[in-house]
């Protein structure tokens, strides 16, 4: 604004100027002065174009080709089974990612020599030796790997007798926990962006946990991780501090400032209990707040998670943790097992693992929430997506009670009434049909008794099989985060097919 009325006073006094010259001086000089002029406007036009917000060249094109594509895809598909149809424009908009891959982090694994050979069973499920780098620490001496053992290597973590501990309730190993990104960053390791904190029991999702991580700029002091589950927890550490056993990433700049300064700041904490709020004391010291990602999951809680992995956060999951404490993730199943079956959901759509989508079968009355490549439960009655999109309270708080007031979100209680009791359909299989390019994910109803129910409304236990189709979304994250769509196929067998993706225009989940 100010820029161009300055602009009509400099012109004004120019052609001023050059009237008062023409009488004056030669046709020269003024011929010369009129050039200049003509120059000087036609420049002043040429820039300010160049300043408009909007000019033409680079965005136009695209912008017409995306509404084009719209276009297109908004029709709605429910002839057929492929997921692709309902999928709208799987392109995305530029974002600022920095390129950051699985060969740029390196772990460092919280162990002890008593646990580890344990342990060490959880670990096998989600380390990829070709494609991670990392190290495990621990007290003393363990046993070595077998040869082709797919393990991380083995190190002894530093002495730390000479730093005071005096909190009554925790253990000394606390410090030589902490220790462990410093200790990682002085082996010296190449090329590294991130370092990568986690307990012996977390299991990460590395394609997630690489996602989250390429929205920041790793040259730059990062401390990413997520609170944990329970508020009584967070209000006797800290809000503000990364849980551990959830895992956490630091940036390389930010674990060489560590470096440099915690012993020195593990001195002045003696009476802290665990090793994460003595680094969240160093952080604080550093002033570095907590960049949280809600994927990363403490699982402070005892019992049964489904509830939490069927109403997950719409954000990438990217660590579980407490895998001793919790049931199985699938009944039935050994805990090493069961993630073994999760993680071949994961193969399958990283990006997309127990994300919610939700619909409502019209014609019988159920509502069906589906967490995509681990569970899909089918409810009689229709329950909004604000009440099936919070957590249903199937688990225990960590002192293992049932608790409504004790975490740090919303939470719903498990209905007592004989006709809501949900129908759990769990994994069964993943496959990609390379031909419609989705994948087809099949769930069995869990073989239990249900209660008796009076409602005139078909039993959702007609329903042995649910089949998903889905097409793989490795791009999801770009976008802002919502959910997905759901839709439902026509049928009148024991199989109940669906479909989920990308909302198309105007999509929302209603009945
Ligand atoms: C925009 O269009 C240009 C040329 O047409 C292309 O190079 C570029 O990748 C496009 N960008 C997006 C986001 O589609
Ligand atoms: C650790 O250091 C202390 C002295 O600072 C020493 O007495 C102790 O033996 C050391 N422990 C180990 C395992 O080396």
């Amino acid at each position: 604004m100010g820029g161009h009325s300055n602009k009509q006073v400099k012109d004004d006094n120019v052609k001023r100027h050059a009237t008062r010259t023409i009488s004056a001086s030669g046709l020269l000089l003024s011929v010369m002065r009129w050039t200049f002029l003509i120059i000087s406007i036609s420049y002043l036009l040429y820039t300010s174009i160049l300043l408009l917000p909007n000019h033409g060249k680079e965005c136009s094109p695209n912008l017409t080709k995306q509404k084009h594509i719209s276009h297109i895809n908004s029709t709605p598909a429910h002839s057929s089974f492929y997921a692709e149809e309902q999928t709208p424009h799987l392109e995305t908009p530029p974002s600022r990612r920095f390129e950051t891959q699985l060969k740029h982090i390196v772990f460092g694994i919280a162990s002890s020599a008593s646990l580890w050979e344990q342990r060490k069973q959880y670990m096998r499920q989600w380390w990829r030796p070709k494609e991670m780098r990392g190290v495990v620490w621990v007290d003393k001496p363990v046993r070595r790997h077998r040869r082709n053992e797919v393990l991380p290597e083995v190190r002894i973590s530093g002495n730390t007798s000479r730093f005071p501990y005096t909190n009554r309730r925790g253990r000394r190993s606390a410090l030589r926990i902490s220790r462990v990104v410093s200790e990682t960053l002085r082996l010296g390791l190449k090329d590294v962006r991130w370092f990568v904190m986690g307990d012996d029991d977390t299991v990460f999702v590395v394609e997630n946990l690489v996602r989250v991580l390429d929205k920041y700029d790793h040259r730059q002091m990062y401390y990413v991780g997520s609170s944990s589950e329970s508020h009584v927890q967070n209000i006797a550490f800290s809000y503000g501090m990364a849980y551990g056993g959830g895992g956490f990433a630091i940036s390389y700049p930010l674990a060489k400032a560590l470096e440099k300064m915690q012993d020195r700041c593990l001195k002045r904490y003696p009476g802290l209990y665990g090793s994460d709020d003595r680094i969240q004391a160093c952080m604080a010291e550093l002033g570095l707040p907590l960049t949280r990602e809600p994927g990363f999951h403490q699982y402070d809680v005892h019992g049964n998670l489904l509830g939490l992995l069927s109403a997950h956060p719409v954000a990438p999951l990217v660590s579980l943790h407490h895998i001793d404490v919790v049931d199985p993730i699938f009944p039935g199943m050994s805990r090493v097992n069961a993630l073994h079956h999760f993680f071949e959901s994961v193969k399958h759509d990283s990006a997309s693992i127990i994300q919610q989508s939700i619909c409502y079968a019209k014609k019988q009355k159920w509502s069906i929430s589906i967490s995509w490549g681990y569970a899909v439960q089918v409810i009689r009655g229709i329950i909004s997506p604000r009440e099936l999109e919070m957590p249903s309270r199937t688990f225990l708080n960590w002192h293992r009670r049932a608790d409504y007031t004790g975490y740090a979100f919303n939470t719903r209680p498990v209905t007592k009434h004989p006709c809501q009791k949900p129908f759990i359909f769990y994994v069964s299989s993943v496959r990609y049909d390379r031909s419609r390019r989705q994948t087809v994910s099949i769930y069995s109803r869990q073989k239990v008794r249900y209660p008796q129910c009076q409602w005139k409304m078909p039993s959702p236990s007609m329903i042995d099989t649910i089949v998903v189709f889905k097409r793989p979304d490795t791009l999801r994250w770009h976008n802002s985060p919502r959910r997905d769509c759901c839709k439902i196929f026509p049928s009148r067998s024991t199989t109940l097919h669906l479909s989920v993706g990308r909302c198309g225009d105007g999509e929302i989940t209603e009945l």
